[in-house]
């Protein structure tokens, strides 16, 4: 998922508007306003569809990318770069992959999985699917939009690169300056190297640690052209050194970088919450997330973006004064319901239909 640092709130709102408003307003309708009167939350949000795998292909030694058709042959649909889908696993397990391909293309979405071995189990499970299967999926979400800037600078690490593609072909089709530096552990492990090799080398710097040494953001943001846009996608360690430095060198500047992960919890306490449903009692402590001490109890429990706009984490509030941080609710769905991966206690227990 993004966050948008130092960007104009306007245009930050804007672009996030323009990326997930088609998705909010579907959802909104067909999805959350019947949540309202069911007794438990939906497992899932958004525009969710059955797609089958039509082809697998290595992209190194420990990536694959998977192309997804609609099983009849029709269009899917639109996408803009920064998109991502949710794969739902056969296993239960829910993942993020940004899409890859070409937004011309509405015959096809592409996704990259690198394989972690010692992860929890779900790029292994993707890279056990097969051509021909067909796997459920929801979206295509944005929250990662490229908002309007004079120039850019792409800064990917590894299979941090796949949301950055559609943004390079995007720009270099509309004649936008831009240039990509992107970084990995060596060039047998960087995928999608044959398809940047179609651009100007100028344009596409490839730095391998193996002949460059280890990747140091600090010499690379400050080659950004002033007014560009920066938009990262890498490991959590490199961002958030971008992010400082950033704070440092360029306060004015605009990062923009990609998460699947939660973000942190700024100013929260310690609080207390009540699942009615199943009458166990949650502690939050006051560095995590509600949804993150629920999932202790209950596994199982549904959540996406873990930032507050997608809806899957929403419950119903049956007692106690939340404090809202999310981005999606309105103020009559806050008077019943909450975002327990981002809304916290205002003060005291909180019970909810779980
Ligand atoms: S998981 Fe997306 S809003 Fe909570």
């Amino acid at each position: 998922m993004m966050t948008t640092e130092n960007a104009s709130p306007t245009a930050t709102l804007k672009l996030i508007s323009a990326g997930i408003t088609a998705y909010q307003s579907v959802f909104v309708k067909s999805r959350l306003a019947p949540l309202l009167s069911r007794p438990k939350p939906v497992r899932n949000s958004g525009f969710e569809m059955a797609l089958t795998i039509e082809s697998v292909t290595a992209q190194g030694p420990d990536v694959i990318s998977l192309e997804l058709v609609d099983p009849d042959g029709g269009q899917l649909p639109s996408w803009i770069p920064g998109a991502h889908l949710d794969i739902l696993l056969p296993s239960g397990k829910q993942r993020q992959y940004s899409l890859c391909g070409d937004p011309a293309d509405r015959t096809r979405y592409r996704i990259a999985v690198r394989r972690i071995a010692d992860g929890l189990g779900g790029s292994r499970e993707m890279h056990e699917l097969t051509a021909g299967r067909t796997i459920d999926v929801v979206g295509p979400r944005n929250a990662f939009p490229l908002i309007a800037a004079e120039s850019y600078l792409f800064i990917a690490g590894g299979i941090g690169i796949t949301p950055i593609l559609p943004m390079v072909r995007q720009c270099h089709e509309r004649g936008i300056p831009w240039k990509l530096v992107y970084l990995g552990r060596s060039r047998e492990t960087m995928p999608f190297l044959d398809e940047l090799a179609q651009y100007p080398s100028g344009q596409v710097e490839i730095r391998p640690d193996d002949e460059f040494g280890l990747p140091d953001v600090t010499h690379i943001i400050p080659t950004a052209a002033q007014g560009s846009a920066i938009y990262m996608c890498g490991p959590t360690p490199l961002m958030a050194t971008a992010r400082g430095l950033m704070r440092e060198i360029n306060p004015s500047g605009s990062l923009h970088t990609e998460r699947f992960s939660a973000l942190p919890v700024v100013g929260g306490k310690a609080f207390e919450v009540r699942l009615a449903a199943s009458g166990i009692t949650v502690q939050v402590a006051a560095d995590e997330t509600a949804l993150a001490a629920i999932r202790r109890e209950v596994p199982g429990v549904a959540y996406s973006c873990q930032q507050g706009f997608c809806g899957t984490c929403r419950v119903r509030v049956c007692g106690g004064k939340v404090d809202h941080r999310d981005r999606l609710l309105t103020p009559g769905e806050r008077a019943e319901t909450m975002l327990t991966c981002v809304s916290r206690s205002a003060g005291g227990p909180l019970v909810v239909d779980l």
